[in-house]
């Protein structure tokens, strides 16, 4: 029997796998993640952690439980482990690739529609009684069809993507065969899908910005640091480019006044990229999956690189 630290309540029949393999279940009660001193004190007794990605898997926290030997971040993404810091310890770090890869897409491509056809300012038209009468030069947007799609990060996710605007009638361009000043100065609208890495950092800086088509709208589905939050600011600001449309930021969620929220043209939801009921629910089978297997000793079947 292990004691497995789970930093959330999460309402997913996976958990009950973990359960009828006899181990013990300790679960954060809280909506908002643990504090860091209040996670290292609940993971000083763990044996294994199902952990969220806003929960900072770092050194000081591996110090502190030093019986951890499985962790399963319930995400594709593990930016926010310390991944070398594991492997130094042999712990292994699991994540749920694939299961999320078309929710994550359907996503990144409802906001490239909603950011080309201005969605937001158009239904909040509607309770702000400004639909007069059909308006033939009002609320007028980006055509989509036709226009070239910038795929920064051609992995699953950017592939899924792609699949859905040859669907829609776009031409694609991607980092996989085109380097990415050449990309952000061709593409019509820019997607990103890169994982946050050091050298993903502020990928999307104010140089990247201004090589963009003023017409250009920029979509991040990725990690907020991925884009040089200020710059953007600046850039639509002063319309260098068309809009952004963001489901992930720097910081998560973004205090209130935040410049970036200033900023005209500008579309933010807040990190709902795999948040359908079914990829959750998968997610969270994979992530078990992965505890299941580390504390049976055997390898994690979704381990992260
Ligand atoms: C979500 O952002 C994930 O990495 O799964």
């Amino acid at each position: 029997m292990a004691r497995v630290l789970i930093t959330r309540r999460l309402p997913f029949p996976a958990l009950e796998r973990l359960q009828a393999a006899g181990h013990e279940l300790e679960v954060w009660p809280g909506e908002l993640p643990p504090p860091p001193d209040e996670l290292r004190a609940l993971a000083a007794n763990a044996d294994a952690v199902l952990c969220l990605l806003t929960d900072r898997i770092d050194e000081a926290l591996l110090d502190a439980a030093p019986g951890l030997r499985a962790i399963a971040v319930l995400a594709v993404g593990t930016d926010n482990v310390d991944l070398d810091a594991c492997r130094r310890r042999g712990i292994p770090v699991g994540n749920t690739p694939g299961v999320l890869t078309e929710a994550t897409a359907d996503l990144a491509f409802a906001l490239l529609l909603a950011a080309a056809r201005r969605l937001p300012e158009a239904a909040a038209a509607i309770p702000n009684e400004e639909w007069r009468t059909w308006e033939p030069a009002r609320w007028l947007g980006a055509e989509v069809h036709g226009a070239t799609l910038g795929i920064v990060g051609f992995g699953r996710i950017g592939q899924a993507v792609a699949r859905r605007a040859t669907g829609f009638g776009m031409r694609i361009v991607s980092t996989k065969d085109t380097e990415l000043p050449e990309l952000l100065a061709t593409a019509d609208f820019v997607s990103l899908h890169v994982p946050l890495t050091p050298d993903t950092r502020h990928l999307i800086d104010t140089g990247a910005l201004a090589r963009m088509k003023p017409t250009a709208i920029l979509v991040n589905t990725s990690r907020g640091p991925v884009v040089d939050q200020d710059a953007l600011a600046q850039a639509l600001h002063d319309n260098e480019i068309a809009g952004a449309a963001l489901d992930v930021t720097d910081p998560e969620p973004l205090p209130a006044g935040d410049p970036l929220l200033s900023a005209p043209n500008l579309l933010v939801v807040p990190h709902i990229g795999s948040a359908t009921t079914a990829t959750r629910s998968r997610m969270a089978d994979l992530a078990v999956d992965n505890l299941l297997a580390a504390l049976a000793g055997e390898p994690m079947p979704h381990a992260a690189a």
